[in-house]
């Protein structure tokens, strides 16, 4: 029986005798002695076999390869001086086998050096082919126990200390509103019937307040077909949670406490609250986008009204369309940013183009405090409109001003892209920060363009603010979101509890009567029976131990992802299935495969 963890092995245990099992990380023959580094998740122990010490397991050490998995048993030591090594925990002892039982052999040729020693550059499609030899590596394997620790200190926080209820919620139901495309299931005893699977457990977790749960939470599996990122999965995990008869600062302030005790047991951070709080509005203004990352400064200025009226035809046209001018102070940037990096061709111009603008305009202070430009904002200004922009953008000698300049949406996005790349180039970025803020006061509603009609921002359940409920298509919503270092971590809202304020939603949305009952009916219905107030919120597990682990991917804190095609390299799905069971399901494809034309 395992007595022990290779990795949990210290001197605490000399003249123990203990029985490991695990994997060969990799085996060195010293001439005499063999070597072997032994891994299983918790880390490496060295283990010594020669003919002399350990005659019995000496000639099977000597047919140990990379990967084996062995059964090692033997009496813990000390390292002799010269072979201390510092770098692993376990640095100071090794442990002659008495024996080495050979579990199993690798008969195949490893596709990649396993041996976090061997700090090996593998390509991610070949890690996702072979994902079980991938999360035996040290990153992998710790990640995935870091993200367990999450889990661990959610669940411990919410059942043992603010007595929440975990309760399952179904998968196959019925298309759950969250704005992305759903997965769909064919019902084979309901023919042409389909389930969707939940893009989350919204309905579900609100009727589990009508039903007087009070408090529930769920480690929820949640779909959405919608285009990949880095930090989106097509399924992935939240903690979702809802909560009755709790205001919108009641149920910040429970969860402020949750995030400090996850970040407390998990990394031994204290977190400052409460955490800083965003309007919406305020957000945009500063940053240009919702999820602001706040860990340097490089924020927007609005000069519309400064610019708007001056002899510069861009600036002139982009207000008097009903845009806006904003601009972001570079300190330094007169010498650490070329104009080749602005103009056409530049990364900076590129970036900002591929966001929209159309270009970047700009202004140098010189060391003289004299200001250069590009073509004709210098001559359009007057020595005095120079004066405030100065002052209003606290451009110092040096330093070099970014326009956007048209309509603010786009002002917005390609702004907020340039002050993230330059926030990195420069280094602003304090990788250990962490910092947390909460955006509220989002928009009820936003205008989809393509379909000409309002769409709900968060989702149609969202309450809106009580003093906005006479004009909703302008409302603010009671929604929130948490932000970690410009990642979107978490996102709620109060909800509507009232059957009238639910219809007037879906009619702003352009929902008929029919078509919401259609659809929602049975929350509709349910909220005639009683319904308290209640609210909720949930978290991108997935993103948050992606935050925690300074990964750049969700990618690498999932066990088994997909990949941007939203495929699984390792088990090849998805896949074509049976004609038979097509037929079962009353289900036809109408996809023709693309032929090749060979030349
Ligand atoms: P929302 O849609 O904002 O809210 O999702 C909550 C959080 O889930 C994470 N997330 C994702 N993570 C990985 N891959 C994805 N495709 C993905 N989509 C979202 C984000 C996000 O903040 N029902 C509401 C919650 C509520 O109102 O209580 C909801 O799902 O971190």
């Amino acid at each position: 029986m395992r007595t022990h963890y290779c990795g949990d092995l210290r001197t605490t245990h000399l003249g123990e005798t203990v029985t490991l099992y695990g994997w060969v990380d990799r085996r060195r023959d010293h001439g005499g002695v063999i070597f072997l580094d032994l891994r299983d998740r918790r880390g490496i122990v060295q283990i010594a076999s020669s003919p002399d010490q350990t005659p019995v397991s000496y000639p099977v050490a000597e047919g140990l390869r990379n990967e084996y998995v062995v059964q090692v048993t033997g009496v813990v030591s000390k390292r002799p001086p010269e072979s201390l090594n510092e770098k692993i925990p376990t640095g100071e002892i090794e442990i002659y086998a008495d024996s080495i039982i050979l579990l199993n052999a690798v008969n195949q040729q490893l596709p990649f050096v396993v041996s976090s020693h061997e700090a090996e550059q593998v390509r991610e499609d070949v890690r996702l082919k072979y994902r079980y030899l991938d999360l035996r590596r040290a990153r992998l394997s710790q990640n995935l126990q870091l993200r367990h620790q999450v889990v661990k200190a959610m669940r411990r926080f919410l059942e043992d200390q603010e007595d929440f209820l975990e309760i399952e919620t179904p998968i196959l139901t019925r298309s759950t509103p969250e704005g992305a495309r759903d997965y769909l299931v064919p019902s084979r005893v309901n023919p042409g019937e389909w389930y969707a699977l939940p893009q989350s457990p919204q309905l579900f977790k609100q009727l589990l307040m009508v039903a007087g749960m009070d408090r529930y939470y769920q480690i929820a599996r949640c779909f959405r077909d919608e285009d990949l990122r880095a930090d989106r999965q097509p399924e992935f995990t939240q903690l979702d949670m809802e909560m009755s008869f709790m205001g919108q600062d009641e149920i910040l302030d429970l969860n402020e406490a949750l995030i400090c005790h996850i970040f407390k047991v998990v990394k031994n951070i204290d977190l400052p609250r409460p955490f800083p709080r965003l309007t919406y509005q305020d957000s945009m203004a500063k940053y240009g986008n919702d999820r602001p990352d706040t860990r340097f400064g490089l924020e927007l200025v609005d000069l519309s009204d400064l610019l708007g009226n001056c002899g510069f035809k861009v600036f002139a046209a982009a207000v008097s369309s009903g845009g806006s001018v904003k601009a972001i102070r570079v300190p330094g940037g007169n010498e650490s940013i070329s104009n080749v990096r602005i103009k056409p061709g530049g990364d900076l111009f590129k970036e900002a183009t591929e966001a929209g603008a159309k270009g970047i305009a700009y202004i140098r202070v010189r060391d003289n405090g004299d200001i250069d430009t590009i073509g004709a904002i210098k001559d359009n200004l007057d020595e005095e409109q120079v004066k405030t922009l100065l002052q209003r953008t606290q451009a110092e000698a040096g330093d070099l001003l970014l326009f956007g300049a048209g309509d603010t949406a786009t002002v917005n996005k390609s702004l907020s892209r340039l002050r993230l790349v330059l926030g990195e180039q420069l280094d602003l970025i304090d990788a250990d920060a962490v910092n947390l803020l909460w955006i509220t006061d989002f928009p009820m509603f936003e205008w989809n363009a393509d379909e000409k009609r309002f769409e709900a921002l968060h989702h149609p359940f969202t309450a809106p603010h009580p003093e906005d409920l006479d004009d909703l298509k302008c409302a603010r919503a009671q929604a929130y979101d948490l932000v970690m270092n410009g990642v979107e971590i978490g996102g709620g809202s109060l909800r509507i509890y009232q059957r009238e304020v639910q219809e007037k939603v879906f009619a702003t949305i352009g929902l008929s009567q029919e078509e919401a009952h259609e659809k929602f009916g049975f929350l509709l219905d349910a909220f005639e029976y009683g319904t308290p107030p209640h609210g909720g919120i949930a978290y991108g597990l997935d993103r948050l131990v992606m935050l925690l682990a300074k990964e750049d991917s969700i990618r690498d804190v999932i066990a088994f992802p997909k990949t941007q095609q939203a495929s699984c390299l390792l088990t090849e799905a998805p896949a074509a299935v049976d004609k038979k069971q097509l037929k079962e399901l009353e289900v036809a494809s109408t996809y023709i495969p693309k032929v090749k034309v060979e030349d």
